[in-house]
C-alpha cells in the first residue's frame, strides 16, 4: 500500500511504520509525512528516511484542499493519522472512506472524542479509577474517535501510575505494536 502518515507532534507511532517497513514486516511504502505543525519532529524523521515530508500551513487559505492534492498527486491508498491533532474534513473523509485509519490511546469507545488527546485521556482513565486501559486503531468516519475499530490492546493500570507512566506503557506497549499490525491486516484485505 502506498501510505500517507499525517503526524502534529513527535512522530513515535510514525517511527514504527517507518521501523517496520525497513524491517520488512509491512510491504507498504510510506510516500509522505504531512504535518500542520512546522515543527513537529515527526518531520524531521521522515527526512532521516528520506521521505518526502510536507508542512501545510493550517493559517492559510486552502489547507483541507491542499491536502487532499497531495494525497490525490502521491496516489496515497492509505492515510494514517498518527498523534495528528486536527479534526479530518468531511471532503477527505468521502474521498478516502474505509481508507484513513486512526490511532487513539484508549480503549474507545472510553474516554474518546473531543477534548480527549494526549496526556488528558490518561489523566481520565486514572480519575475514573480503571484497571485497565490501552490503545485502538480504528477507520476514521465524520465524528471524532468514533469510527469502525480495527484493533484494539490493553495493558494494566497500576495503584502507582501517573498519567506519563501510563501514557509512556500505552504508546510502548501497544500503540507502536497495534498501528503496524493493523497496516499489515490491511495490507492483507
Ligand atoms: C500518542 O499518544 C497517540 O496515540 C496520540 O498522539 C500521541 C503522540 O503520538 N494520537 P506520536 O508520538 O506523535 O506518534
Amino acid at each position: 500500500l502506498r501510505i500517507a502518515v499525517l503526524v502534529s507532534g513527535s512522530g513515535s507511532n510514525l517511527q514504527s511504520i517507518i521501523d517496520a517497513v525497513e524491517n520488512h514486516t509491512l510491504t507498504s511504502q510510506i510516500v509522505s509525512v504531512i504535518s500542520n505543525k512546522e515543527d513537529a519532529f515527526g518531520l524531521e524523521r521522515a527526512k532521516t528516511h528520506h521521505i518526502p515530508a510536507y508542512f501545510i500551513n493550517p493559517k492559510e487559505e486552502g489547507y483541507d484542499e491542499k491536502l487532499l492534492v497531495r494525497l490525490q498527486e502521491d496516489q496515497v491508498d492509505l492515510v494514517v493519522l498518527a498523534g495528528y491533532l486536527k479534526i479530518v474534513d468531511a471532503n477527505l473523509i468521502k474521498a478516502y472512506r474505509g481508507r484513513i485509519i486512526n490511532i487513539h490511546p484508549s480503549l474507545l469507545p472510553k474516554f474518546g472524542g473531543k477534548g480527549y488527546y494526549g496526556i488528558r485521556v490518561h489523566e481520565a482513565v486514572l480519575a475514573a479509577g480503571e484497571s485497565e486501559s490501552g490503545a485502538t486503531v480504528h477507520f476514521v468516519d465524520e465524528g471524532v474517535d468514533t469510527g469502525k475499530t480495527i484493533l484494539q490492546k490493553t495493558v494494566p493500570v497500576y495503584e502507582t501510575d501517573t498519567p506519563q507512566l501510563l501514557q509512556q506503557r500505552v504508546l510502548h506497549e501497544v500503540e507502536h505494536k497495534i498501528l503496524v499490525e493493523a497496516i499489515k491486516k490491511l495490507e492483507e484485505a
